[in-house]
């Protein structure tokens, strides 16, 4: 039978399972440094309260509880320093289902509209968002720092332009971006900016952003209007196994969103809600969390620094961005696999942009770090 419909690429993970072979056959297995998720466990307050709420038995209300919504809020006002009322923040189920979801979601609301725009070094899913609604996925370019060029927009991707994405600090880059700039840029043609920012509490360049020059760690520091700031769980508290995240911002968008996923019947777990409550009440875990992280990035990068690699400190997140030796990132996939017994991702698993280089996601706990160390003698 022949199929004309959407086909499935491959999941980009999938491709790496070569490469953990080679990398299995040192002593202690494959450490895998591929994919970014959390190791090490949630504050044990977070996990009490994922199975003390009893909610289990009703429907949790697809918007949020109260509590969450109220959590959400607090965090954004003590964090950032950003007053929002609850109203205007809502939970989703993991941000990923929300991400991939939206560009369809929008569509339905304008259909006169047809492009997702996107930073072209980026996390896959705001181009399989724009796939899966059957829209335009036209990514951004990004400067010399990894950072969105909005000047190369084309007028007319910007006239069909559902929304734009930007993310800060970046996966696969580390970047941290101008986030008042792009608010100002989807406010003056009226494109929503959805600001992925499951890295914000994960910065390095200094946490005060004048150090940067940059203004804004969230987009709501510009003010809400037209712009959605989407957080998540998974990588601030290592609770990504629960899914649980929330988007604030924009009143019309987050209410015609929130409205939509009812309809959808999409809905966080109670328990999962609870425990978010939990962990966005608590900073203590989160400032524990960015020294483990920090401590690996610097551990892995004076080790891959030594192998004559340029593994810069990234201005944020878990990752290393490595350009590889003749912009062959496949070739230093294998060599790291073979060599190390590590598994790294290659750069176009994040766009044809970023082929020259690989990705490596410091989600090992520090043992397994020891390891890689002592494999490279
Ligand atoms: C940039 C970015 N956005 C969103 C996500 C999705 O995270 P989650 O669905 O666990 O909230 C990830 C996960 O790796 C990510 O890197």
């Amino acid at each position: 039978m022949s199929r004309h419909g959407f086909v499935p690429p491959p999941y980009p993970y999938d491709r790496l399972i070569p490469v953990r072979e080679v990398a299995a056959r040192h002593e202690g297995g494959a450490i895998d440094l591929s994919i970014g998720t959390p190791c090490d466990d949630p504050p044990p307050a977070v996990v009490e309260a994922l199975c003390s709420s009893g909610s289990e038995r009703g429907y949790p209300p697809s918007i949020g509880t109260a509590a969450l919504r109220g959590a959400a809020a607090r965090w954004l006002h003590t964090r950032f320093g950003v007053e929002l009322a609850e109203s205007r923040v809502a939970a989703c189920v993991g941000t990923k289902e929300l991400v991939v979801g939206l560009p369809h979601w929008l569509r339905l609301r304008d259909p006169s509209r047809d492009t997702v725009l996107y930073p072209s070094v980026s996390y896959p899913s705001y181009a399989m968002g724009a796939e899966l609604a059957g829209c335009r996925a036209v990514p951004v370019p990004v400067d010399e720092h990894w950072r969105i060029d909005l000047s190369a927009i084309a007028d007319d991707d910007a006239r069909r332009a559902l929304c734009l994405w930007v993310n800060s600090p970046a996966n696969p880059t580390g970047a941290v971006d101008d986030l008042v700039a792009a608010a100002a840029w989807g406010r003056a043609r009226g494109i929503p900016v959805l600001s992925d920012e499951c890295y914000a509490e994960f910065t390095w360049s200094g946490d005060a952003v004048g150090e940067l020059g940059l203004p804004g760690r969230t987009i709501l520091e510009a003010g809400p209007d037209g712009v959605l700031a989407v957080h998540s769980l998974s990588k601030r508290s290592n609770l990504a196994g629960v899914r649980v995240g929330f988007y604030a911002g924009d009143a019309a968008l987050v209410e015609y969103l929130s409205e939509v996923r009812k309809h959808s019947g999409l809905m966080v777990p109670g328990p999962a809600q609870a425990a978010a409550v939990a962990a966005l009440g608590d900073q203590d875990h989160v400032v524990a969390q960015r020294e483990r992280y920090r401590s690996r990035l610097e551990r892995l990068r004076s080790l891959f620094g030594a192998m004559g690699l340029d593994a810069p400190m990234p201005e944020g997140g878990f990752y290393l961005w490595i350009a590889a030796p003749g912009g062959d990132a496949w070739a230093l996939t294998e060599r790291l696999a073979a060599e190390l017994g590590v598994v790294v991702s290659p750069g176009e698993f994040y766009g044809p942009a970023s082929t020259g280089h690989v990705r490596v996601a410091v989600v090992q706990p520090d043992d397994r770090i020891e390891l890689i160390i002592r494999r490279a003698g």
